[in-house]
């Protein structure tokens, strides 16, 4: 397997930057992705990304990540609070797991508290702001490497 980290985004992430910036911050789906790019390099690792609003086609990605990633980064957005699906799709692949919350979700409404995915996921990452996926990749690094 090579070094590629599939880096999966879910509703509404697109809109980041200008998607109630207060709570996600000003930076954009772009910037995250130069930033995480810049890291991966350095890590010795190459970085895939994938964005959807839809519950199918992320978990599409998930399979097709089965064959080609070392590991997965997974924002799930408002699909981590309800995916039976996107959990079941993350069992099957066998590498590690993280999973990246912009905001600090406990500090939220009761039913952002529970997540599917976290049955799943090696890592969860927390009101760390963008910067979450970051150490989302280094964690990655180290998982992959061990
Ligand atoms: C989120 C938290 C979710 O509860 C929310 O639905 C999102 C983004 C985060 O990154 O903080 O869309 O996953």
């Amino acid at each position: 397997m090579t070094g590629l980290i599939q880096i999966i985004n879910g509703p509404n992430l697109n809109l980041l930057g200008k998607r109630q910036p207060e709570i996600y911050g000003f930076e954009t789906l772009e910037d995250v992705e130069a930033d995480c790019a810049a890291l991966a390099a350095d890590l010795g690792l190459q970085c895939a990304f994938y964005q959807s609003n839809y519950e199918g086609a992320l978990i599409d990605c998930i399979h097709q990540a089965r064959d080609k990633a070392a590991g997965i980064v997974i924002n799930p957005a408002a699909y981590t609070h309800t995916s039976v699906a996107i959990l079941d799709a993350l069992k099957t692949f066998d590498g590690p797991v993280i999973e990246v919350h912009i905001s600090n979700v406990h500090q939220r409404e009761d039913f952002r508290h529970h997540s599917y995915v976290s049955l799943r996921a090696d890592g969860v990452i927390a009101g760390c702001g963008t910067e979450g996926y970051q150490l989302a990749l280094r964690r990655l690094a180290t998982l992959i490497a061990d």
